[in-house]
């Protein structure tokens, strides 16, 4: 159950979040609770989770443990503080700053080899769906996304998948939609590292997941867990998501 803040809340706000939702949530038993904040609240929330049941992630890297690239974090940086996590190919990254798949594949081995658990994100835009092409766009950034991973570090990798569509609009998948994509994916990571990898495979669902849909989510088979944007920006919210009632 993932939260991810995007470009949102500074130090401080971060920080008072943070405490919110440790409180809210230190009765959760059970489920893996992940937030995602900004590159510079990262260390902050580190220190605030240290201990706790919420674990820390970062949402993009670059894939150089060091060296001259100004203006990018690198896997080294993120592990310094704390991170175990990292979003990567996320459809704002892939359309605002044209990351395109052997790119997001780079990052994806770079983190692995820097011990990190990298979520990959995939998902087609409306009109790829409306063209009824959302398996094959989907497939083909799953194969790209995943060259040269073995199905031992497979076992680090979670996917989350987020229709273009429905990030930001209120425009939520139906859980019938996404549990047919969450199949479809399940069955690519079998064709590449075999069915035990495939149903170990943590697959997310996310676009416009909020309290009132979670449940439906999450009660779909192949929906393993949810990355949440908007509505992982207030403790209530997100933690009556994790909270989901199965
Ligand atoms: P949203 O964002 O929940 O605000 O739709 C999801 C995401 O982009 O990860």
């Amino acid at each position: 159950m993932a939260g991810n803040w995007k470009m949102h809340k500074t130090v401080d706000e971060a920080t008072e979040l943070v405490e919110q939702l440790k409180k809210a949530l230190a009765d959760v038993e059970g489920r893996e609770i992940l937030v995602c904040p900004p590159f510079t609240a990262l260390h902050a929330v580190a220190r605030a989770v240290e201990g706790n049941n919420i674990q820390l992630g970062a949402q993009n890297l670059y894939p150089a443990a060091e060296g001259a690239y100004t203006g990018e974090i690198s896997p080294r940086m993120l592990v310094d503080v704390r991170c175990r996590y990292v979003v990567l190919g996320h459809s704002e990254r892939r359309q605002y700053f044209k990351e395109i798949d052997p790119f997001i594949n780079h990052k994806l081995r770079v983190a692995l080899e820097h011990g990190l658990n990298p979520i990959l994100c995939v998902g087609e835009t409306l009109e790829q769906r409306g063209e009824g092409r959302q398996k094959t766009i989907v497939s083909m950034q799953v194969y790209r996304g995943l060259q040269e991973i073995d199905a031992e570090a497979m076992k680090n990798v979670a996917i989350a998948y987020e229709p273009v569509w429905a990030i930001g609009t209120g425009q939520t998948a139906t859980p019938n939609q996404a549990n047919e994509m969450h199949w479809a994916i399940r069955n690519n990571v079998s064709g590449l590292f075999g069915e035990d990898v495939a149903q170990e495979t943590c697959i997310m669902y996310g676009g416009s997941v909020k309290p009132d849909n979670v449940d439906d989510l999450m009660a779909q088979p192949d929906v393993d867990g949810v990355l949440v944007g908007g509505a992982s920006l207030k403790a209530e919210s997100f933690a009556r998501i994790v909270k989901y009632r199965s």
